[in-house]
Formats: C-alpha cells, structure tokens, sequence
C-alpha cells in the first residue's frame, strides 16, 4: 500500500496541467468519488490495525499533496501563467525535428577550399555584377574574342562601359592583382552566369574556384605540383594526373588537367569515355600581359592561375547526371550528401 501511495504521489508530481480541461481531468483521475485517493481510502478498510496510524496519515498527505497541486494549476491558470516553464516536464523525451543539410556544391566548395588553405592559400572574393576591364581585357582577350558575344554573355548596360555578370572568377584575379603587390596566393570562389540554354550537362549559371600565385621564381613544376597534392586529396592518393597543351588568353603556356578516371582505374570505361582520363580544370603561367595590366612587373614576377568548376567536381564525386538538380531545391536530393561523407 506504501509502494502504491508513493507512486501516486510521483505521478501527480511530474503531471503538467495547462488547460482548465486538463485541470478538472487531474481532480476527476485522483479526487472525485471514483478517483485514485478514494480508492485507497477504500482498501484502508483491509489495512492490519497496527499499520493504520502510518497508512491513514500517509493517505492524508497524498490528498494534501493533491489538492494543493491541483490548486497550484488553477492559480497559474487564473493568474494568466505564460511562464511556460514552469509548467513544462523536463523529463519528456524531445520531439525530434527535421535539420537540414549542406548543399552539395557547398561541401565541395569548402573541400577545395580546405585543401588549398592547407597549402598556403587564402580566400579573396569579387563582386558578380563586373565590367569589361576586370573579366575581359585585363585578362588580355582580344576585342573581337567570341567570350565577348551577346550569345555567351549576360550584358546588364553597355554605356558608359560595358557592365556583365561575370562570366569566370578569373577577374577576382585581377581585382587582387590591382590592389596587391606580391607574394599572392590565393582562391576565389563564386558563382559565374553564361548566357547558356538550361539542360542536363549545362546551365545559365555555375560555380568556379580560380587560384591565383604570383611570387618570384614560380615556375610550371609548381603549379604541376599543387595541383597533383590537390587532386589526390580530392579524389585520393591514387589518382593520377596529366596536363594537356591548351589555349586560354590570359595565360601562357596554358593547359587543361586531366585525372584518372576512379570508376575504372584508369581502364577505360563509359563514364570516361573509354579514354581512363576525365577533364578537371584550366591552368597556365600568367600572362605577361595580364601582370602588366595589373601593375605587376612581369619581369621581376612570375606566376600561375587555374580554374575548375565547382559544378564538374561534385559531378565527379558523387555521380550526379542532371545539373539542373543543384538549383532545384528538393530536400530528397540535397539531404544525400552530407550522409555520404
Ligand atoms: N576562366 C576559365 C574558364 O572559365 C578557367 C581557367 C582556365 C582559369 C585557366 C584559369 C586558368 O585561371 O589559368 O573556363
């Protein structure tokens, strides 16, 4: 009977009343004429004689303890308690609600950002809205080069000078350079926009992350060699790369990076295209031309630049086959990356 009064005695302490209904349900559940407190007066008939005087004094104080809680409710109640509180069970299990999680190009972005962080590069960032100057003819592209055309660019006005969405964070390049004697070393990421018809394998707008190093003495075995230490902590130790000649204005040599094709081992495969290899990345030296226009003498500096897209990457990681899933916000997609990790 002891066990019983105490255990009613914890149930009505950790009971939360916040409504007057939930007030008058407590009083029916412990004190009306069928409630728990009568029922024990009930069985008090059968309790030995010798144990009366504790019991009965026990069931007293259970109706106390009641009473005055259940009065304690109605105070609050009508006192216009929002002291939530002091009413809340601390000892309720938490109802578990949805987190979202990172999108995708994000932890790729902040991947490679890491991975060149750790080998000396800081961040530096530009505007989107550009001009000619910073995404063009800084970067040494011929009056009449094609990149220039309405069909490939998102021109904003064209007077006084021509203003763009910026269509490569190659021009956060300049910007640095214009402001900054060297050393530099640094990443930029950021979005991008092309004047592109939306499909699976292109969009109207994208992520790159240009790098930059300009000091005295950098030499094409340097950038070879950051950027194999890049790509196998991408894509792992075992991943290979190779350079192949290519053209790009404002650097010279240029060339395009290839890695070892990790589905296949390098064998040949669909994904490949049976070569072993996929594409990465644009990189080069800087051309003199763009240190000049930079305010950089080309002969006393040297430097390297490459560019990848944020975009490709993910791709390459993590297999997705329409680019058009990145902008498209369904959680089902987006809350499968963070898991994969
Ligand atoms: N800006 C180029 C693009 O958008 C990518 C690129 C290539 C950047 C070579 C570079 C580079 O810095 O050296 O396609």
């Amino acid at each position: 009977m002891i066990e019983k009064i105490n255990r009613l005695k914890e149930e009505v302490a950790s009971a939360v009343a916040t409504t007057p209904e939930a007030v008058e349900e407590l009083r029916i559940k412990y004190l009306s004429k069928k409630g728990a407190v009568s029922a024990l007066m009930a069985d008090f008939r059968n309790v030995p004689a010798e144990s009366k005087k504790e019991i009965g004094q026990k069931i007293n104080e259970l109706k106390a303890f009641v009473t005055e809680r259940i009065n304690g409710f109605k105070e609050q109640l009508s006192a216009g308690c929002d002291d939530e509180a002091a009413l809340i069970d601390l000892t309720r299990s938490s109802t578990p609600y949805p987190v979202g999680s990172r999108h995708p190009l994000s932890i790729v972005k902040d991947d490679i950002i890491r991975i060149f962080a750790g080998m000396g590069f800081t961040i530096a960032e530009g505007p989107e809205i550009e001009d000619d100057w910073h995404v063009f003819s800084s970067l040494n592209f011929p009056a009449d080069h094609p990149a220039r055309d309405m069909q490939d660019t998102f021109f904003i006005s064209r007077t006084p000078v021509d203003v763009l969405l910026r269509t490569h964070t190659s021009s956060v390049q300049t910007r640095v350079m214009e402001k900054t004697q060297p050393p530099i070393r640094i990443v930029c990421p950021g979005r991008v926009y092309r004047n592109e018809a939306i499909s699976a394998r292109a969009h109207c707008f994208f992520h790159q992350v240009e790098g930059l190093y300009i000091d005295k003495n950098v030499s094409f075995a340097d950038l070879k060699q950051v950027l194999l230490s890049f790509a196998k902590e991408m894509f792992g130790p075992d991943t290979k790369i190779r350079l192949r000649p290519s053209y790009f204005p404002f650097t010279e040599p240029s060339a395009e990076m290839d890695i070892s094709c990790d589905l296949c081992g390098g064998k040949g495969c669909a994904f490949c295209k049976g070569t072993g290899w996929v594409e990465i990345l644009g990189c080069g030296m800087v051309d003199p031309n763009v240190l000049k226009s930079c305010g950089i003498d080309p002969e006393v500096y040297s430097g390297y630049a490459f560019g990848m897209g944020v975009e490709r990457i993910t791709n390459l990681k993590y297999r997705v086959k329409d680019l058009r899933m990145f902008s498209e916000n369904d959680v089902r997609f987006l809350a499968e990356f963070e898991s994969a990790r």
